[in-house]
């Protein structure tokens, strides 16, 4: 109870040792993606990267109607970032930055919707590299250290950050050590350089060393190739001796890879995607690229080219039997004057 009579709700510390994780993916996750990995058993949900400069020109807005905290984007009213009470003590933003006061600011702005703040220190694309983020901060450590500590010392979540490995196993773990020395409270570790791609082996034998000599638990990451199924999670976290595991590629593909009790087929896992996004009042083009990465080489088909020809979040639905469903919330929401796009477009 706080000097006001108001109830304060106390909030548990993510410990993210022993942990199944959602991986960070541009554009696939977000919220339907997050709360469907969470319903099939993930541990923790990480965002997409997101920007910190987009962030800071978003304006903090209470959705009542969809039940959810919305950052809306101040001149188009995109929305930046979606989240809700059912993720808030599971979910992690990952922040791509070059700059330790702008990171801060965003930390400070969010830090009570969520429940940890990652750094994205691995993003091997031009625009992260240009722009002084992702990959790049892996050989600037002073201001990976800088971003770090400023946001331990000053926010009340965990912090951790997300990197890839160097060539030489000595540069890599004088890299953790150093990263590990400001407080963070998890590492994520893709085994890959920067400048490998996904078809690369990934390095778990380096993982293991990384997770050998560092005091926080390390997540494993970059073992999607080999991962089919749930039992193949455990073989990764084996093979890198790591605490916890991170998977982006099959959890994209089919997000019930998470599930103790084995995988859905996929069509009831786009279905159970669907309805989020429908619930959540997901973008009918981040809809329909995450069933696009659900669908692959289906796509082909008849039904997946009628799919590809879809502008609504109606249009699609209808495919899986989901037409009425989506009609009547909409309706719904229209009533409580939401107002979103309808349509992709340009
Ligand atoms: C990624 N990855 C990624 N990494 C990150 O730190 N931030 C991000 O926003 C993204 N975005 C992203 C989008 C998509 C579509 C993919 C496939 C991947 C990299 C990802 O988190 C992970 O490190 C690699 O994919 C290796 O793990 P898997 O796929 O082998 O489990």
């Amino acid at each position: 109870i706080d000097r006001k009579g108001n109830e304060i709700k106390q909030r548990t510390r993510l410990d993210f040792a022993n942990k199944v994780i959602l991986a960070p993916m541009v554009r696939v996750g977000t919220l339907p993606m997050r709360l469907l990995s969470l319903d099939y058993g993930a541990d923790i949900v990480y965002t997409e990267e997101l920007i910190d400069w987009k962030f800071l020109k978003s304006i903090r807005r209470v959705n009542d109607v969809l039940g959810t905290i919305d950052y809306l984007d101040s001149s188009d009213g995109t929305v930046v970032f979606r989240t809700c009470e059912k993720e808030r003590d599971k979910v992690v933003v990952q922040l791509g930055t070059s700059d330790p006061c702008r990171a801060l600011r965003v930390a400070k702005l969010i830090e009570n919707d969520v429940a940890a703040i990652d750094i994205n220190m691995g993003c091997p694309k031009e625009f992260s590299l240009k722009g002084g983020m992702g990959a790049a901060l892996l050989t600037q450590p002073e201001k990976a250290k800088t971003i770090l500590s400023n946001l331990v010392q000053n926010v009340s979540i965990p912090v951790t950050c997300k990197i890839r490995v160097f060539e030489d196993i000595n540069d890599t773990l004088n890299l953790v050590k150093s990263l590990a020395s400001t407080g963070i409270s998890a590492i994520g570790v893709h085994g890959r350089t920067k400048l490998e791609r996904p078809q690369h082996p990934n390095r778990c034998e380096t993982i293991r060393k990384i997770a050998e000599c560092l005091d926080i638990p390390v997540i494993a990451n970059g073992g999607s190739r080999e991962i089919e199924n749930y039992s193949d999670i455990f073989k990764f976290k084996e093979q890198c001796g790591s605490s916890s595991v991170m998977i982006a590629r099959t959890a994209e593909g089919n997000c019930s890879v998470f599930r103790q009790d084995g995988m859905k087929h996929l069509e009831e896992v786009i279905k159970d995607y669907l309805k989020y996004a429908v619930d959540y009042d997901n973008s009918p083009c981040n809809t329909k690229y995450c069933v696009q990465n659900m669908l692959k080489e289906l796509q082909e088909t008849p039904r997946g080219k009628k799919f590809l020809e879809c502008q609504t979040l109606e249009q699609i639905c209808a495919i899986w039997d989901l037409g009425d469903y989506c009609r009547q919330k909409q309706l719904e929401y229209q009533s409580k004057g939401i107002l979103s796009r309808r349509e992709i477009g340009p």
